[in-house]
């Protein structure tokens, strides 16, 4: 059964302290862009770890194609490094071994018509029905290479299956996107693709589902009646290191919110699934897309801030601001923090505000989604108005902590009658049930076939529906960008999004 949380249709997890309880296919995984980064951070090591967790076939196979003159053994070479880098405990050096007697360099170059005719007899002398192609390369470039793919035959499912992974950015704006989207679905079914939103297989997000839906507690009060507004946070300490090319032409707004932080809010705002298929889920997460209140041009402004950082200091150590990082045209207008506001129209939610920020270069690195509570209608303690008590806040930390944490009013030990705050803590970050990367449950399940974890079209459509206006309006507003200091929380103007003044943004998962 297709799921999207395997925990929920099965306690094997559980009571084993594994995440999985699947066993891949054969197949080979060929990976495009092989030689790059994504490919050292994320994909190799991911697959070493489902080698040495025993999730891969013996015949499962590994492609690794890149334009350099590397040759399979100054591959491995590599692989190694990036394997020890980023290693959970000790390499056993069979195991390694093992792993790497998979991989096979095939040297290439994507923009040679003749390389995909080679490629695909050297795919076919191996024998193997089953191929997923990792496209970790330009995202310009998706669209020529499965139509090349296509041509020579390597998409079709005459023997066993074909699956292409593609990651963000889907495009730049709608209409980018729809092209990209019109070119692939000539050449592939939508069950042969698999759009990567990582954020999905991360631990806590997953637990957002599983907390909302296998708990029958909260669901009383998850809607307008009870909830004042809810707030989304992603914000790093890191700059744009050595993507600033990238990074210039797609902005906080493209590169953060328009994906992971726009999936956060439709796990946080849809209603129960008819059942956990991915189709299910996936139907539920466009109905909550589709509720949002578009942003007419006149309200973007209202709606949405944007700055840009400037010099300052992280942890104690002086950092350089946008304009002097590398890459970066120093009259470049690209915004490295952005927030926006959106309601949703729906019975559930309607007028009750969300808050969604994103920053590079913030005071600390933190992902979490807080959920404010409205005040309670009256006030019987003496000497306190209904004003000044605190509202309860549940607070779910994604990263770096995993937690979930409700924020509740006690009276003070002791004859007066004073209320203070204080918290239901649960923390989710205990290293038997954690410790995999994201990376390796969406290798694994491109390998299944299970397409919980990833996006369909019609999911990335919408999302660009809601943020096209503002991509629009902050193209055409030429006035100088708003700035914040590194190491701080931000813009502080952004406050303006607030429709109650005396809210701001939460920082921490404790009482700011
Ligand atoms: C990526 C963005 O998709 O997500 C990066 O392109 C961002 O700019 C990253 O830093 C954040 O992901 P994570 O998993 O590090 O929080």
């Amino acid at each position: 059964m297709e799921t999207l949380f395997r925990g929920l249709t099965t306690h094997e997890h559980k009571t084993s302290g594994n995440k999985y309880s699947a066993v891949s296919q054969d197949c080979t995984f060929i990976i495009f862009g092989a030689t790059g980064n994504l490919s050292q951070v994320k994909l190799i090591p991911a697959l070493y770890h489902l080698d040495q967790a025993g999730k891969l076939t013996d015949g499962l196979r590994i492609m690794a194609c890149g334009r350099r003159d590397w040759g399979t053994d100054g591959f491995l070479d590599k692989a190694r490094s990036w394997v020890a880098a980023k290693a959970r405990g000790d390499i056993d050096p069979i195991t390694l071994e093992k792993f790497c007697a998979r991989i096979e360099y095939f040297r290439g170059d994507l923009e040679e018509s003749a390389m995909y005719p080679r490629l695909a007899a050297h795919l076919h002398q191996q024998g193997q029905s089953n191929l997923a192609f990792y496209m970790a390369i330009k995202p310009q470039d998706f669209g020529a290479v499965t139509d090349q793919l296509s041509n020579n035959k390597l998409l079709d499912e005459t023997h066993g299956w074909r699956r292409v992974v593609i990651e963000k950015p889907f495009g730049s704006d709608l209409e980018s996107a729809q092209e990209l989207h019109q070119t692939i679905s000539k050449r592939l079914e939508e069950r042969q693709v698999f759009r990567i939103d990582h954020y999905l297989a991360k631990g806590m997000v997953q637990n957002v589902l599983v907390f909302r839906f296998a708990n029958l507690l909260l669901e009383p009060l998850w809607n307008r009646n009870y909830i004042d507004h809810i707030q989304i946070t992603h914000s790093e300490q890191l700059g744009v290191g050595s993507r600033g090319s990238y990074y210039n032409e797609s902005g906080a707004l493209r590169d953060m919110l328009q994906s992971h932080l726009m999936q956060l809010l439709t796990l946080i705002a849809m209603e129960s699934p008819v059942s956990m298929a991915a189709e299910d889920m996936r139907d539920e997460k466009v109905k909550v897309l589709k509720s949002i209140r578009p942003l007419q041009p006149e309200d973007v402004h209202d709606h949405t801030h944007r700055a840009q950082y400037a010099t300052g200091a992280i942890d104690g150590d002086s950092v350089a601001g946008y304009l002097e990082e590398e890459g970066i045209p120093a009259d470049s207008n690209t915004e490295t923090y952005a927030a926006l506001k959106l309601h949703i129209d729906n019975w559930r939610w309607r007028d009750v505000p969300f808050y969604l920020r994103t920053g590079k270069r913030m005071k600390e690195a933190r992902s979490m989604i807080s959920i404010c509570f409205k005040q309670p209608p009256q006030q019987f303690f003496k000497g306190t108005g209904v004003d000044s008590l605190q509202r309860n806040w549940l607070v779910l930390g994604i990263q770096p902590e995993e937690c979930l944490r409700i924020e509740m009013t006690v009276k003070e030990p002791g004859l007066e009658m004073l209320t203070r705050a204080t918290s239901l803590d649960a923390s989710f970050a205990d290293s038997d049930a954690r410790g995999t990367d994201a990376y390796e449950d969406l290798l694994l399940d491109v390998i299944e076939g299970d397409q919980s974890l990833f996006l369909r079209w019609d999911e990335v459509e919408w999302a660009w529906r809601i943020v096209d206006p503002v991509i629009r309006a902050w193209a055409a507003d030429d006035e100088t960008i708003d700035t914040y200091k590194a190491g701080s929380w931000g813009a502080i103007k952004s406050r303006r999004l607030f429709d109650n003044p005396e809210i701001t943004w939460r920082h921490s998962l404790g009482p700011d």
